[in-house]
């Protein structure tokens, strides 16, 4: 394969990560015009002919009763065609309070006058316009049975979901834990608290549900495209081929568009029952509820560290916070697997329910939230052992995975180490806090975390027409939700086929394409991603057949020896002169096209046998103004090694939006619940934190070369997810680097410090 452009110095990440004639190379987003022109059309853009609109009314108490609905004044206000209640919901093929599928939500769809959560959906005004909806939605003036809102961890008693036979994240245990902490010579004892946290994307979730017979045509958001087919046709009792999803475009996704929730069921009911289609686009504040977020943590680690700074063991109870009425419970001890060697591992969870919407994956789920932890406390670790943070982390490395045993397929964390540092020149850093001031009197800080996610793996199908015109078209169902599938996998696609980007036609965002997997699990690139390439070197093997047994094809005989395909030519592999175009190979076998098929997906023995992970190491410095506790990340530099990088730009800027979260994560993002009322009393994008461009500082990402043969034929894990797990901790790091003190609760505020 042929090498690529050199990237610019100083405009372009340090990638020397290259391969194919196109993917390694820096593109910029193929759909980015469309999208910044308004070209690119989303959900709620969608308007058939006939259309109504939907509104819901949400409950304002976080538990009981709705004891009355004035329907009457909804159903008079003009414009109005139907309002939904419990009273003349139409029948549903499934119960909604069982589990009918792998990845189904318990959800509301007005089965009852139950109120679970503040913010679940009562009702749902179906009208000609969405103004008329949404004041009819406002005139049922709901009124209650209200009991006391369950909202306060303190006040609810913990359960152990293996005791109860909900599913439990999975749990480790090795060596004995009670022995290495007693023969510890230093201990950490703490625990960390880490908030309620919402994905608001920028897109808030939308539909468009239209009938045809028996036949359903959705407009909606979604990162399983194909897999949503058969969950949104269980709720009508239809054959997943009986349904239709467009999904060109996603304004952010974070794993809240991976789940069928309750709104889409009732907007598809109501368009089925009036015989029109009905379009629902939830309002900001309806995002605090009934579609996900990242539920709260409690995080108890006892680490034991002996006189020459290793761990002797590793104890993480994580009590997550869940909803009265589904199991999803934060893994967030799964953090703890994978990281540091230790001869005693346990992690454990908990879990306690509350009066809130159900939580589920957020970017990152369960490393996210426990990595904040963990690099936390692994920075106490390192300071009573008396050593540098990141001499700790070398002295505790984990050479293979501590949970399970296996060796790691790839591990380039020991030099995201050695580049990250360098690069922000840790080694100037004292041991001691508050040493460091800037120009203006701030206290300074150094701090730093590890990065770890798994380079998970779904299943996906693709295919590769290769044309007359020496041109192609590629399918898969992928999902792009700002990540950059529309190029990444675009430019894998055309390598496969050793045709230029500018050759290949890419179709994707529809769910009647080949299956192209979730857009989830920091996993769709490389799923994906493996697919179109096989489609495109199965096209390859059809074509280098025809012409290797062509009489008169400069190829003839090439079988033994091989060719190799690029620029829309083979070549013979051991005579570069002797080469023929795909259009000449075609039309001498007299064909239009030609097909290929691929898939994508782990190697279940290969899996068996090795820990796969993305690595990387964060640097962050901090300044506080001792006065008004003001912190300020002032720069960050992640190194982050996640095998064969696609397209360095992209991944770069998904880096970077996981670091930026990381800074929300340690310094803004909290739900804040009113707790008689349970209410979430920042339901918006103005009073919920998340980092502006002020709060963003230079930030550095350094792509850091690895080579990774196990984990799938390409050789590419995810760069999603990473960003956020090792940057949380190593803001806080840096924070009490600054102060000398440790805070271990997220958000660390302002208020904290004063
Ligand atoms: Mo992600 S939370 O796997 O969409």
């Amino acid at each position: 394969m042929s090498d690529t452009i050199e990237t610019p110095s100083g405009a372009m990440p340090a990638s020397r990560t290259r391969f194919g004639s196109n993917s390694g190379q820096p593109m910029t987003r193929r759909d980015g015009v469309l999208k910044v022109t308004g070209g690119a059309t989303f959900a709620a853009d969608n308007h058939p002919e006939g259309m109504l609109h939907a509104v819901y009314a949400a409950a304002t108490i976080s538990r009981g009763r709705v004891t009355s609905l004035n329907v009457d004044a909804a159903r008079a206000h003009p414009g109005v065609v139907e309002v939904l209640t419990p009273a003349n919901r139409p029948p549903l093929a499934i119960d909604p309070d069982t589990k009918p599928y792998p990845f189904a939500f318990r959800t509301e769809v007005l089965q009852d006058d139950t109120v679970r959560y503040a913010g679940q959906p009562i009702a749902l005004v179906v009208a000609e316009t969405l103004e008329s909806a949404t004041e009819a939605a406002r005139l049922l003036s709901p009124t209650y049975d209200a009991s006391p809102a369950r909202i306060d961890f303190d006040t609810v008693e913990p359960f152990d979901p293996q005791a109860v036979g909900v599913g439990s994240p999975p749990t480790a245990e090795k060596g004995d834990v009670e022995a290495g902490l007693a023969q510890a010579s230093h201990r950490v004892d703490a625990r960390y608290e880490t908030p309620g946290q919402y994905h608001n994307a920028m897109e808030p979730h939308a539909i468009v549900a239209t009938w045809d017979g028996d036949r359903l045509t959705l407009d909606t958001p979604n990162q399983a495209i194909v897999m949503s087919t058969g969950s949104f046709g269980a709720w009508f009792g239809i054959p997943a081929e009986n349904v239709t999803i467009r999904s060109p475009f996603l304004g952010g996704g974070f794993g809240s568009k991976a789940i069928i929730v309750g709104p889409q069921i009732l907007t598809i009911l109501a368009a089925k029952m009036l015989g029109r289609p009905v379009k629902l686009a939830l309002r900001r504040d309806q995002m605090y509820g009934p579609v996900g977020h990242r539920g709260a943590t409690r995080q108890e680690f006892r680490l034991g560290v002996d006189a020459d700074g290793h761990l002797t063991a590793l104890d993480h109870l994580t009590t997550a916070v869940t909803s009265t009425f589904e199991d999803f419970i934060e893994p967030a001890s799964n953090a703890s697997h994978d990281l540091y060697a230790t001869p005693a591992l346990s992690s454990r969870h908990k879990a306690v329910r509350l009066d809130i919407g159900t939580p589920g994956p957020m970017r990152a789920p369960g490393e996210a939230s426990g990595s904040a932890a963990l690099e936390s406390a692994i920075d106490e670790a390192a300071l009573v052992a008396g050593l540098d943070p990141l001499e700790f982390r070398l002295r505790n490395y984990a050479e293979t995975d501590p949970a399970s045993g296996k060796p790691f397929s790839a591990k380039a964390l020991r030099e995201c180490y050695a580049e990250g540092a360098e690069r922000f020149g840790w080694s100037k850093r004292p041991l001691e806090p508050r040493q460091m001031r800037d120009e203006a009197g701030r206290l300074v800080g150094w701090g730093m975390g590890t990065a770890l996610f798994p380079a998970s793996m779904f299943q996906a199908n693709a295919t590769a027409t290769l044309r007359a015109d020496g041109t192609a078209l590629v399918e898969t169902a992928g999902a792009d939700m700002g990540q950059g599938a529309w190029t990444a996998l675009h430019q894998i696609a055309a390598d496969g086929l050793g045709l230029d980007i500018g050759s290949v036609e890419f179709r994707s965002g529809h769910s009647g394409l080949p299956d192209g997997g979730i857009a989830g699990g920091s996993g769709h690139t490389a799923t994906a991603g493996n697919a179109l390439h096989a489609a495109g070197t199965d096209v390859i093997a059809k074509l280098a057949d025809l012409a290797t047994n062509d009489e008169n094809s400069p190829l003839f005989g090439a079988g033994n020896v091989g060719v190799e395909a690029r620029d829309g030519r083979l070549y013979r592999a051991d005579d570069p002169d002797r080469s023929q175009s795909y259009g000449e190979i075609l039309a001498r076998a007299g064909l239009a096209e030609i097909e290929g098929a691929g898939q994508g997906g782990r190697d279940p023995a290969s899996a068996e046998e090795r820990a796969m992970f993305s690595h990387g190491a964060v640097f962050a410095e901090v300044t506080i103004d001792p006065d008004l506790g003001q912190i300020r990340v002032t720069r960050l530099v992640g190194a982050f090694a996640a095998g064969r990088i696609v397209n360095p730009r992209l991944a770069t800027s998904q880096l970077y939006g996981g670091m930026i979260w990381g800074i929300g994560f340690a310094l803004h993002e909290e739900a804040v619940h009113d707790k008689r009322s349970g209410r979430i009393m920042n339901a918006n994008l103005a009073e919920y934190r998340v980092p502006v461009n002020a709060d963003v500082p230079a930030m550095d990402v350094i792509l850091v070369d690895e080579h990774d043969p196990h984990v799938n034929p390409l050789g590419i894990k995810g760069v999603g997810e990473i960003g956020i797990t090792g940057t949380v901790g190593a803001i806080a790091n840096a924070i009490w680097h600054a102060t000398g003190v440790r805070f271990r609760r997220f958000p660390i505020n302002i208020v904290d410090l004063l």
